[in-house]
């Protein structure tokens, strides 16, 4: 138990779980969720953990007309000796409530988030699935309640965490995924929106997704929204490129979403001594890169897909076959040893498990 003695009301029947069956992505949910409320006089209180079911929510929500709302995505792991492993869960916290500054969310306790969190996954362990490549993805996330039409933040609002056991988040799991460089729509600009998460970013980017599906291919590579020049991220997962034997990320830079997988990424390629760089890359830099056979490997780097490697790369006329299509050396390394970390079967010298 965790000092904040969260109500606890137990499920009557809890579900069956879908064991052996393939889990995808975010399909199956298990069978409590937690729920705090916040009023703007009382500040955020009456945490619980209850029985994952509907919301009753009035029409009027502000959620529902104005997009208010913020979220996050961390996953928990079962080790073979049956321990739970949370994977750096502070730095998602701590984005959850700069993600909650921009949107004029009030800010919650980062202790008691964690605690909400761990002690959740704790009473759903069973849930957390014991196959290769799977886990416990773990979705907190706040909504505005209050019953009103003005634009203004919300005085009220629902912090909630829900669970859901989920396998690989495309269907090529750690196979790599065919991308198409968006040339009409844009994600984010510095000064919108882009680098916290909230569900507009996503809502905004579906046509795009969708207009690369209808052509064979999973994902879009975001460019910047100004010069249309600079690559920003891949799908909604944050993108990096190997040229010469150095991995180049885009810099932050105020309209892409700092990712912890990024963030974890980096810092074991310089633990490795491996050249990594974060700054501008632009598509030009990444054709020209691959037209003078320099392009060696690309991947998308998040928390769902963990890497995510990019086999072909189309913008316009241009086909770029990566690597012959095939996962890359970085890339397989790279996600060998975050997932090696995430399942406890290698050593964790960043004390990134909680
Ligand atoms: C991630 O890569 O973890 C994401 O942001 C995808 C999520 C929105 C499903």
């Amino acid at each position: 138990m965790s000092q904040y003695n969260f109500t606890f009301s137990e499920v009557m029947t809890k579900k069956t779980k879908p064991y052996g069956k393939d889990l995808a992505f975010g399909r199956y949910f298990t069978d409590h969720m937690f729920v705090m409320e916040y009023h703007h006089q009382k500040g955020w209180y009456d945490g619980k953990i209850i029985p994952h079911q509907p919301l009753t929510l009035d029409p009027a929500s502000m959620i529902f007309h104005y997009g208010q709302t913020v979220f996050e995505g961390l996953k928990a792991y079962a080790t073979k000796d049956g321990e739970i492993q949370l994977f750096r869960p502070e730095e998602n916290i701590a984005r959850l409530n700069r993600s909650n500054e921009r949107m004029c969310i009030p800010q919650i306790d980062p202790d008691l988030a964690l605690a909400a969190i761990k002690e959740l996954v704790r009473i759903e362990k069973d849930w957390i699935p014991k196959q290769e490549g799977t886990s416990l993805y773990i979705r907190p996330f706040i909504i505005a309640t209050e019953p009103y039409l003005g634009v203004a933040p919300a005085k009220q609002y629902k912090f909630i965490i829900i669970l859901s056991p989920v396998g690989a988040y495309y269907k090529e799991g750690i196979n790599p995924v065919k991308i198409a460089v968006e040339t009409e729509y844009i994600r984010a600009i510095k000064g919108g929106t882009g680098e916290v998460k909230t569900a507009g970013n996503y809502a905004g980017s579906l046509i795009a997704q969708q207009k690369s599906a209808a052509k064979g291919y999973t994902q879009v590579l975001w460019l910047d929204a100004l010069e249309r020049k600079y690559i920003e991220e891949v799908g909604s997962m944050n993108v990096f490129f190997k040229i010469d034997g150095e991995v180049i990320t885009p810099e932050l830079n105020g309209s892409i979403l700092p990712g912890v997988t990024r963030k974890s990424v980096i810092q074991l390629l310089k633990h490795w001594n491996e050249p990594v760089t974060e700054r501008k890359i632009s598509i030009d830099e990444v054709i020209t890169a691959h037209k003078e056979g320099r392009l060696e490997e690309a991947f998308g780097a998040g928390t769902a897909a963990v890497i995510s490697p990019i086999g072909e790369l189309v913008c316009e006329d241009n086909k770029l076959v990566i690597n012959n299509g095939k996962t890359g050396e970085t890339a397989r390394k790279l996600y060998d040893t975050l997932t090696g970390i995430q399942y406890g079967e290698l050593p964790d010298p960043f004390n990134w498990i909680n």
